[in-house]
């Protein structure tokens, strides 16, 4: 089992996160989640299932859910939601740098808004590729560095208090070249904005890779 992630002041994150999240999901976060999880099929993990935003969001195809958080405050709150799902799921703790599953075990892994937040995202990825099976798919939406110069340097220079506030964000990492150096496949990458989010976490990038089989 994962251990439990000390977080700077989560009990009050894991409090605030759904109304701080409602503009941004209201205004198109919540489909553009759903357009990811639509490619979910079979044995599914969501790596940072946080509050659960994305319960309820997955396709029929998803034939079993597990959803892995490490922080005891987080899990509260996602534990409170699944029990509506219509779906086998499973809430679990556990990091996503050390999963508590048999390798080659699942068929789809997820991540949103995660990736920023793991301390070890290149780990992560790994143990990712760990529990997927060949050809398995990872989906992702996850807030990036600043293809802009200019809001990249303000990402930087604000990295240390945004960390603090968010919980342990990292507001300027790029994610997709992380995923493009693990040992998954990117095939799909788009670009965007999340939306009604402050400028530093703004830089959007969605889309799904594949571990080779
Ligand atoms: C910004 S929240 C995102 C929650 C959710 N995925 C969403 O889309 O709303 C980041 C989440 O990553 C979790 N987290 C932090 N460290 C982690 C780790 N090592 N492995 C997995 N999740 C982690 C946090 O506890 C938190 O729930």
């Amino acid at each position: 089992m994962g251990r439990i992630y000390d977080a700077t002041w989560g009990r009050g994150f894991a409090a605030l996160y759904d109304r701080g999240l409602k503009a941004p999901e209201e205004g198109g976060l919540r489909e553009m989640r759903r357009e990811a999880l639509a490619a979910a099929s079979g044995r599914t993990i969501d790596l940072g299932a946080g509050t659960g935003a994305n319960v309820g969001l997955f396709p029929p195809a998803v034939t079993e859910l597990v959803l892995a958080e490490p922080d005891r405050h987080m899990i509260k709150r996602l534990r409170s939601k699944i029990g509506a799902v219509g779906m086998d799921v499973e809430a679990v703790e556990a990091s996503a740098e050390d999963l508590p599953f048999e390798g080659s075990s699942f068929d789809t892994a997820v991540f949103t808004l995660v990736l920023c937040t793991v301390p070890d995202p290149a780990a992560a990825l790994a143990e990712t590729a760990r529990v997927l099976r060949p050809g398995g798919k990872m989906l992702f939406v996850e807030h990036v560095r600043a293809e802009e110069q200019g809001l990249a340097r303000w990402q930087d220079r604000l990295e240390k208090p945004w960390r603090f506030l968010a919980d342990g964000c990292h507001c300027n990492r790029d994610t997709v070249a992380t995923i493009e150096a693990s040992p998954l496949s990117l095939e799909q990458v788009e670009h965007g904005r999340v939306p009604k989010a402050p400028p530093l976490v703004r830089p959007l990038a969605r889309g799904g890779a594949v571990l080779p089989g």
